[in-house]
């Protein structure tokens, strides 16, 4: 894989098993919420879902940090009680043990509303209002994952949203035919100015997808390839198996 198949500032790590990729991307994640507290008093950190970021997220959560000066965001969510085995506020909330305060502020997505595009709007305002009014909505950290269709936040193919640039926030229609119930999501803007986007990617399954990513091609088609067009640094943390 060539590690210049991407934006500017691109690099890959494989890593041998998935404890050492949760360590490595813990790491990154630690040292950026670590540099952000140190230049700005506060980090601000939005977190994905799925199945791949948990033990990331167990792994940061061990590490010593200034986690009080931690403000985590979400990068998409999925449509449903915040209760639920589906939500990624639930997931990352239980695995970064984020309740009761000490672990700095709790900013999720509305999953719950009735008017998801009502829901996106506010999500946007809180970006506003907490990133404040002088500065750019530009996380310090966040992590993404990629599906089997490409996809990366909840920006899935075929639907004209990976495009969506006049919002920092949308709304994602349920896709019955993948069995997916509605989103709320960053837009491709919002990911492309984090100072940190860190890829954590396993599984065989997953080496065609992370491969389509990192060639040139339409975003429309994978919609992971808005990585190639980052500001920041985006950093691969890729399992053997994912790497190929
Ligand atoms: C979600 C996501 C999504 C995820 C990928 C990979 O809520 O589903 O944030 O973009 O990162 O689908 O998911 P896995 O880690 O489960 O493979």
């Amino acid at each position: 894989m060539s590690p210049s198949s991407g934006g500017p500032s691109t690099e890959t790590i494989v890593a041998g098993s998935r404890e050492e990729q949760a360590a490595m991307a813990a790491e990154l994640l630690a040292r950026a919420i670590q540099e952000a507290v140190d230049a700005r008093g506060v980090a601000r950190v939005a977190l994905s879902g799925g199945t791949t970021p948990c033990d990331t997220y167990r792994c940061l959560a061990s590490l010593s940090l200034p986690f009080r000066q931690v403000a985590w965001y979400w990068v998409d969510e999925r449509a449903g009680d915040p209760g639920s085995a589906r939500s990624n506020y639930e997931a990352a909330a239980r695995d970064l043990q984020l309740e009761g305060g000490a672990r700095g502020r709790v900013f999720r997505m509305e999953s719950e509303a009735a008017d998801l595009t009502a829901a996106a709007r506010a999500y946007e305002a809180l970006l506003r209002r907490t990133f404040g009014v002088a500065s750019a909505v530009s996380f310090d950290a966040m992590t993404l994952g990629i599906g089997d269709d490409g996809h990366t936040a909840s920006l899935f193919p075929g639907l004209g949203v990976v495009a969506i640039a006049d919002r920092l926030v949308a709304a994602i229609p349920e896709q019955p035919a993948k069995k997916l119930e509605a989103r709320l999501t960053l837009t491709a803007p919002v990911i492309q100015e984090a100072r940190l986007a860190v890829m954590i990617v396993r599984g065989a399954g997953k080496r065609a997808p992370v491969a389509a990513a990192r060639q040139s091609g339409s975003e429309e088609e994978i919609p992971a390839r808005l990585l190639q067009r980052a500001k920041g640094r985006v950093v691969w943390v890729l399992e053997k198996e994912a790497a190929g």
